[in-house]
């Protein structure tokens, strides 16, 4: 799949977020080895601290289903309103969650925006150098 589809379809997703605290839309595709695609969205809560972002959102929805191959996800977000200006990079705890199940040397992160210009594609590695994963728990 075109990496540029993947970033249409989290604009997609972006649309479902819940977000009444930070009024923040967040989307995410994540494509599987298989080429099958689970969105995400960002789902906030009243108690602030539960919120899922969206790239967590589809990564549980995936692993749920029984998927736990990926090859690359795309991220977009921005704040509420249906057009994305400016990449948004994952957080830190979604890129620890996205380590657990892929080869950071492998995996891509791509961030979008309205713009296909605007696209950026990092290894997971970038984005987690040194990052802590099930490997590093058979290291005595
Ligand atoms: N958010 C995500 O969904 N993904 C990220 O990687 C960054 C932050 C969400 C969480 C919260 O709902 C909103 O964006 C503002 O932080």
């Amino acid at each position: 799949m075109e990496y540029k589809e993947l970033v249409d379809i989290a604009l997609e997703a972006r649309k479902m977020a819940y977000v009444p605290y930070s009024h923040f839309k967040v989307g995410a595709a994540l494509l599987t080895k298989n080429g099958k695609v689970y969105k995400g969205c960002n789902i906030e809560n009243a108690a602030y601290s539960p919120v899922n972002c969206a790239e967590r959102t589809a990564i549980f929805k995936a692993v749920s289903e029984g998927d736990k191959e990926f090859s690359a996800i795309a991220i977009v977000g921005g704040s509420e309103g249906d057009t994305v200006l400016s990449i948004c990079p994952p957080c830190g705890v979604c890129r620890q969650v996205i380590n657990e199940f892929v080869d950071a040397d492998e995996f891509d992160v791509i961030l979008g925006t309205n713009n296909p210009k605007d696209m950026k594609v990092f290894k997971l590695r970038e984005l987690l150098p040194l990052g802590f994963g099930p490997k590093n728990l058979k290291v005595k």
